[in-house]
C-alpha cells in the first residue's frame, strides 16, 4: 500500500492539478480533503485543457475513484456546473467515479453574500478572497451551525436548518452590513433541486477510504491552495480558512495519519501569489511582469493577475518542516528560460541577524529582507529535455541547489503544462 499527498509548497497555483493528474496513473483513488471551489487546478492532456475547482484531478481517468472528503466545503451549484462542464468535454461522471462525503459542509447563498460584504467592510484591509463563500462556510462549521451534505439530502432537516440559519444570517446581512435579505423559499427550492442531483454521489468517505487501505489500494490526496495560505501556518489573516498542510489530510478524509507514506511538495521554480498579503521576494518591476507574461500567471478561479517573485527557500522549508515533505516536484522551470540571471532567496535578514524561518508576526515579516543567491539562466532548449541529464547545465545547478537547501530530493521536474512534459528524476540507489 502506498498513499501519497500532493501539497502546494508556496501560495497555491504551483501546478498541483497537473502533477495530481500525472501521478493519478499510479493510484486507485484521488481525494480532495480541504478547501472548495476557491481552488483552480489545470490539467492538460494532449490538446485539451481542463480547469477543475472541486472535482479531484484524477477524474480524467475512467478507472479511478475520485473523492470529495469531509474537510471540503461544497457549493452544490458549482459542483453541478463542473460536472456539466466536464461532461461537455467528454469526461464521464458517475457515482462509481465520484463520491462526496456526507459530512462535507455545504456552501449556501448567504456564505457567498457574506464573503463579499465582509471583504467590502474590510476596505483597505481586505484579504482578496475568491468570493466563493469559503471563509463564511468554514466559520459556520466551527460555530456548529453549518449544513452538511447529509442535511442537504434530507428535506426536513434542510428546511429546519435553513430556517434557523437564514433568520440569523438575514439579520447579520441587513443590520451589520446593510445588505439585502435573502428569500427562504428561493433558496430552499433551489437546494432541494440540487440535493436530488447530488444524492447519488453521497457516501461515508472514511469507511470507503479505510476499505481501500485494507485492500492495499494506492490513494492520492490532492491538496488545494498552498503552505502559506494555511489557516495556522500561513500569512494570517491573509490565508484561506482550512489546513492546507499535511495535517489536513487525516481530519479532512477520515484516515489515520499513519496511513500516509509520502508527502510531495509541489514547488514552482519561482513564487506567485493571488490576493493580498506579504510577499518578501515579490518583483514589482519589469522582471515580475516578464515572468507573469511568460508563465500566463492569471488566476484559474478569478482571472486576477498573480503577483510574481523569485523562489523563496524559506517558504519551501516551512512546508518541508510543517508538512514533513518527503520529496519535491519543481514545476514551470521552463517559464524562467530566457532570463540572464535568476535569483533564489536563501534566508532573511531580520534586525541585523540572518534567519531561516518565516516569522508569525506580519510586522516582523515586513522587516525581513531577502538574502539572494544568483544563478546563470538557461534557454528554450529546456523544452527538449526528456531526462534530468538532458536539462541545461544551469537549470541543473539551480535544481541541485534547491535540493541542498531543503535537504529534500526532487522526484519530478515539470517543463510544460502537458501531462507529457514531465521528467521523473531517476536516481541510482
Ligand atoms: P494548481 O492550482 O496548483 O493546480 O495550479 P494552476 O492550475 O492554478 O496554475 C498552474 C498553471 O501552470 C496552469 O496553467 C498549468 O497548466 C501550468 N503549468 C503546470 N506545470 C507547468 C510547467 O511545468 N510549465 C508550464 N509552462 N506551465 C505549467
Ligand atoms: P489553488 O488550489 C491561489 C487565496 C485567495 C485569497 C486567500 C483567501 O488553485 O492553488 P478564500 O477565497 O480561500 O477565502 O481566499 O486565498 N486562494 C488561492 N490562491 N490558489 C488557490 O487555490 C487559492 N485559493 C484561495 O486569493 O488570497
Ligand atoms: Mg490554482
Amino acid at each position: 500500500m502506498s498513499s501519497f499527498v500532493v501539497l502546494g509548497a508556496q501560495w497555491g497555483d504551483e501546478g498541483k492539478g497537473k502533477i495530481t493528474d500525472y501521478l493519478a496513473e499510479k493510484a486507485h483513488v484521488v481525494v480532495r480533503f480541504q478547501g472548495g471551489n476557491n481552488a483552480g487546478h489545470t490539467v492538460e492532456v494532449e490538446d485539451k485543457q481542463y480547469k477543475l475547482h472541486l472535482i479531484p484531478s484524477g477524474i480524467l481517468y475512467d478507472n479511478k475513484v475520485n473523492i470529495i472528503g469531509n474537510g471540503v466545503v461544497v457549493d452544490p451549484e458549482a459542483l453541478l456546473s463542473e460536472i456539466n462542464y466536464l461532461e461537455g468535454l467528454g469526461v464521464s461522471i458517475t457515482p462509481e467515479k465520484l463520491i462526496i462525503s456526507d459530512r462535507a459542509h455545504v456552501i449556501m447563498p448567504y456564505h457567498k453574500v457574506l464573503d463579499a460584504l465582509k471583504e467590502k467592510a474590510r476596505g483597505a484591509n481586505s484579504i482578496g478572497t475568491t468570493g466563493k463563500g469559503i471563509g463564511p462556510c468554514y466559520t459556520d462549521k466551527f460555530e456548529r451551525c453549518g449544513i452538511r451534505i447529509c442535511d442537504l439530502i434530507n428535506k426536513d432537516v434542510l428546511k429546519e436548518k435553513l430556517q434557523e440559519n437564514l433568520t440569523l444570517k438575514n439579520k447579520y446581512i441587513t443590520k451589520v452590513y446593510d445588505g439585502e435579505a435573502l428569500d427562504f423559499d428561493t433558496i430552499y427550492n433551489q437546494y432541494v433541486e440540487y440535493a436530488e442531483k447530488v444524492k447519488p454521489f453521497v457516501k461515508d468517505v472514511s469507511v470507503i477510504l479505510n476499505e481501500e487501505i485494507k485492500e492495499d489500494n494506492s490513494i492520492l490526496f490532492e491538496g488545494a491552495q498552498g503552505m502559506l495560505l494555511d489557516i495556522d501556518y500561513g500569512t494570517y489573516p491573509f490565508v484561506t480558512s482550512s489546513n492546507t498542510t499535511a495535517g489536513g489530510v487525516s481530519s479532512g478524509a477520515g484516515i489515520g495519519p499513519n496511513k500516509v507514506n509520502e508527502v510531495i511538495g509541489i514547488t514552482k521554480a519561482y513564487t506567485t501569489r493571488v490576493g493580498k498579503g506579504p510577499f518578501p521576494t515579490e518583483l514589482e518591476d519589469e522582471t515580475g511582469e516578464w515572468i507573469r507574461t511568460q508563465g500566463h500567471e492569471y488566476g484559474v478561479t478569478t482571472g486576477r493577475a498573480r503577483r510574481c517573485g523569485w523562489l523563496d527557500i524559506v517558504i519551501v522549508n516551512t512546508s518541508v518542516r510543517v508538512s514533513g515533505l518527503t520529496s519535491l516536484v519543481i514545476t514551470k522551470i521552463d517559464t524562467l528560460a530566457g532570463l540572464d540571471k535568476i535569483k533564489m532567496c536563501v534566508g532573511y535578514e531580520f534586525e541585523g541577524k540572518v534567519i531561516d524561518y518565516f516569522p508569525a508576526s506580519l510586522e516582523d515579516l515586513a522587516k525581513c529582507k531577502p538574502i539572494y543567491e544568483e544563478f546563470e539562466g538557461w534557454g528554450e532548449e529546456i523544452k527538449n529535455a526528456k531526462t534530468f541529464d538532458e536539462l541545461p547545465e544551469n537549470a541543473k545547478k539551480y535544481l541541485n541547489r534547491i535540493e541542498e537547501l531543503t535537504g529534500v530530493e526532487i522526484s519530478i521536474v515539470s517543463i510544460g503544462p502537458k501531462r507529457s512534459e514531465t521528467i521523473e528524476v531517476k536516481r541510482n540507489k
